[in-house]
C-alpha cells in the first residue's frame, strides 16, 4: 500500500529558460498512495518542476520516470494518457463554458462512456457545490468553486496521480481548509498526490513527506510532520514560532 512502490521518480532534473538556470539538479520521488508536497517561495521553481514533469517545459538533463515510463522528451498529451493529471496554477478553467462542460473536457481522452458517467457522480459527490452549479458558466464561480472545478476536471481524466500547483492561491483561510480537506479525501480514496505549495503550514499538515525547494535546489526533505517542527522550516516558511 502506501509508500511501497515508487510512482514518480525525478533524478538530477535541470531546467533552463535561456540562460536562467531555474532548476538545478533536483531529485525527489512520490510513492504510490502518498501525498508529497514541494514547498517553496515565489520563484523557487515549483511550477517549472511540475511543467517539466507534465511535458510543458523541456528539461535540459536528468530523468523523470512515471510508472516505468521515461517522461523526458515525451509529449504532454501522451503524458496525460499515462495517468498524470495536472491542476494548473491559477486554475485555468474554461471560463465561458459551464461547469458540466469543463468536466467533460477533463474526460476528453477517455472512451469508456459508462465509467465516465459514474465518475461524474463521484466527482459531484466529492464536490457537491459543483453539482448544484453544473449548468453555471464557470467564469462566474467564486475562486474556491473554480479551484474545486479545476480539481474535478483533473479527476475526470481518471488519473493515477494528481499534480496540484498552489491550490490555496488567493483563497480565504476557510476555503483553503476546505480545498485541502478535499485533497486529503481524494488521497484517502487511493489517489497519489504531488502538491506544490507556498502555504507550507497547511501543506505539511496533510502531506506524508515534503521537499523544500529554494531557488532551484532542494534544501531539505523528510517526513512532513518532522519538517513542520524543524526550526529552519518554521523560521523561513511558517512565520517563525507558532
Ligand atoms: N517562461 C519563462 N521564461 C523565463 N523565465 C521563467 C519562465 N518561467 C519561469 N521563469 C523563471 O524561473 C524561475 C522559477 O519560476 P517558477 O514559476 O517555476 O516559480 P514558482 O516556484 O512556481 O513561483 P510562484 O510561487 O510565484 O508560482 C523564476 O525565476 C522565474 O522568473
Ligand atoms: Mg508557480
Amino acid at each position: 500500500m502506501k509508500g511501497e512502490n515508487v510512482m514518480l521518480a525525478v533524478k538530477d532534473l535541470e531546467v533552463y529558460y535561456g540562460s536562467i538556470h531555474a532548476i538545478k539538479k533536483i531529485s525527489f520521488e512520490v510513492r504510490e498512495g502518498e501525498i508529497v508536497t514541494l514547498i517553496g517561495a515565489n520563484g523557487a521553481g515549483k511550477t517549472t518542476t511540475l511543467h517539466a514533469i507534465s511535458g510543458l517545459v523541456k528539461a535540459r538533463s536528468g530523468e523523470i520516470n512515471f510508472c516505468g515510463n521515461n517522461l523526458r522528451s515525451m509529449e504532454a498529451h501522451k503524458i496525460i494518457r499515462l495517468g498524470l493529471a495536472q491542476v494548473p496554477e491559477g486554475r485555468r478553467i474554461f471560463a465561458s463554458m459551464t461547469v458540466q462542460e469543463n468536466l467533460e473536457m477533463g474526460a476528453y481522452i477517455r472512451r469508456d462512456r459508462e465509467q465516465i458517467q459514474q465518475d461524474y457522480e463521484r466527482v459531484f459527490e466529492r464536490l457537491p457545490r459543483l453539482k448544484e452549479r453544473r449548468r453555471q458558466i464557470a467564469g462566474t464561480l467564486s475562486g474556491g468553486e473554480q479551484q474545486m472545478l479545476a480539481i474535478g476536471r483533473a479527476l475526470m481524466s481518471n488519473p493515477k496521480m494528481l499534480l496540484l500547483d498552489e491550490p490555496s492561491m488567493g483563497l480565504s483561510p476557510l476555503l483553503v481548509s476546505e480545498i485541502f480537506k478535499i485533497i486529503r479525501d481524494v488521497n484517502e480514496s487511493g489517489m497519489t498526490v504531488l502538491l506544490v505549495e507556498q502555504n507550507a503550514k497547511q501543506a505539511l499538515e496533510i502531506a506524508d513527506r515534503a521537499y523544500v525547494l529554494e531557488t532551484g535546489t532542494i534544501s531539505m526533505s523528510g517526513d512532513a510532520s518532522e519538517l513542520a517542527t524543524d526550526e529552519k522550516v518554521r523560521a523561513a516558511y511558517l512565520g517563525g514560532a507558532q
